[in-house]
């Protein structure tokens, strides 16, 4: 393949867009979605996903369709669709399905066909590559060639970016994996690691996460039992991190699209193979009722039907991304207990709050209540003054600051506070 590779991406989401706008600086990139309003946006350089400023989106030579035989001249497939869970959290593998079908009745011969969606081991080689072969009557490895490089980026986090971390990478033969080595090595000056193979790339991403799934459902776990014995996770994991290799984990909701979703394939896989994925499984069902969990903790400690306003609502800090929060999961059990919620979110998008059939208050609105929870550690609420809660919380209001951001910030006299 010559210098002047034809790249295009199929999926301009949080992994797509950044990536197919990095790449456009060294190849010809067409970035592919099949959501006809994202294209809209992006061409008015709008990233709802804050991601990618406006000031590049307006620069980027990064051109857009959303007509898949735009694509037949591509000599690159890099496929970033979202691999979700079906309701009883088994694979959905249906966007990558589609993405192989729509690419099997466009591709040429000698293309390479890469997969970045998080899957389980086995997916890229035993179902991605028959079904392209099923659509483009080409030959697997012979006709058309496979790749496996999953996606690290960490959404919200601007210090961990494409072009500054490391890059995995793996092909079904040794061509593969060296045209892919130049790509990638573009954008991250050759930070790359090559897996021994497409299995095992796969793998390596799904572990990832999974691991951190795990060790943050530990937390959570001892989190219930030290409240039983009256003492604070967060001064026992002060303490605990003196330890030079004590894990940095802290308690908390488990969702997005990622560390709350990949585990399940890792069970599926295992319950297909005999193995019993019991660990996986357990972190699951702790991470997935730790908000009931921190729900009855509140609802024990204050007395009354209260009026409570939530900080924070989407899946992690400082991103707008509402997928799978379980924010939800806590106002839906605090309302049901009868106390009035609302809730602000400074980040979320108000579209995909509607969504949910919620509405976002806003915090200069003149209301005052008997509780603040403070769900999600955005950087803005670190920055909220003494004022604001003197004005927000009523005579012998509660604070309950479940990320522990405001431990050592002064607060009004008579308001109680608590951390988890
Ligand atoms: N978000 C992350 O931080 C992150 C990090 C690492 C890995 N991943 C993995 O990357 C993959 C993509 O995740 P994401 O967060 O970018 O998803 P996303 O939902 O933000 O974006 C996916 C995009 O793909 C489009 N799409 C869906 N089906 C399509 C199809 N058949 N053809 C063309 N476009 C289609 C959607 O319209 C959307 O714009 C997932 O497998 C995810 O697990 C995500």
């Amino acid at each position: 393949m010559g210098n002047n590779l034809n790249i295009s991406i199929f999926g301009l989401g949080y992994v797509g867009l950044p990536l197919a706008v990095m790449l456009s600086k060294y190849f010809n990139v067409l970035g592919y979605d099949k959501n006809i309003q994202r294209i809209k946006d992006l061409k008015s350089f709008l990233d709802k996903n804050n991601e990618v400023s406006y000031k590049d989106l307006k620069k980027t030579k990064l051109k857009y369709s959303t007509d898949i035989k735009d694509l037949k001249n591509s000599d690159i497939f890099i496929v970033t669709v979202p691999t979700p869970v079906t309701r009883t959290n088994k694979p959905d593998l249906k966007p990558v399905l589609e993405s192989c079908k729509d690419i099997g009745k466009i591709i040429k011969k000698n293309s390479i066909v890469v997969f970045e969606s998080t899957v389980y081991p086995g997916v890229t080689e035993e179902i991605c590559g028959p079904e392209i072969e099923k659509y483009s009557k080409l030959v697997s490895g012979k006709d058309f060639y496979l790749g496996y490089s999953p996606e690290r980026m960490n959404p919200g986090d601007k210090l961990h970016t494409v072009d500054k971390i490391i890059k995995v990478i793996s092909g079904d033969c040794r061509k593969t994996v060296l045209t892919l080595k130049r790509i990638y090595g573009k954008i991250n000056s050759n930070k790359i690691f090559i897996a021994k193979d497409i299995k095992t790339a796969e793998a390596a991403k799904v572990i990832e996460n999974t691991q951190r799934d795990i060790n943050v459902a530990f937390i959570n776990e001892i989190t219930k039992l030290f409240k039983k014995i009256d003492i604070n996770i967060f001064d026992v994991l002060k303490a605990a991190q003196t330890k030079w290799n004590f894990l940095n984990f802290k308690p908390g909701f488990v969702g997005g699209h990622c560390i709350g979703v990949d585990p399940y394939y890792l069970a599926y896989l295992a319950k297909r193979k005999n193995i019993s994925p019991s660990l996986i499984l357990s972190g699951r069902k702790v991470n997935n009722n730790f908000p009931i969990f921190l729900a009855d903790f509140i609802n024990s400690k204050i007395s009354r039907k209260n009026k409570i306003l939530i900080l924070g609502l989407t899946f992690k800090e400082n991103v707008s991304d509402l997928r799978n929060t379980k924010v939800i999961e806590l106002i839906k059990s605090l309302k049901k207990k009868g106390h009035k919620v609302y809730v602000n979110d400074t980040y979320a998008d108000l579209n995909e709050v509607k969504k949910l059939s919620l509405k976002i208050t806003p915090l200069n609105k003149k209301e005052n209540y008997d509780t603040i929870i403070l769900a999600v550690a955005h950087d803005d609420y670190k920055k909220l003054k003494y004022s604001f809660f003197s004005k927000k919380l009523k005579k012998n209001g509660k604070i309950f600051d479940l990320k522990a951001i405001w431990i050592n910030k002064k607060l009004p006299k008579k308001i109680e506070y608590k951390t988890i």
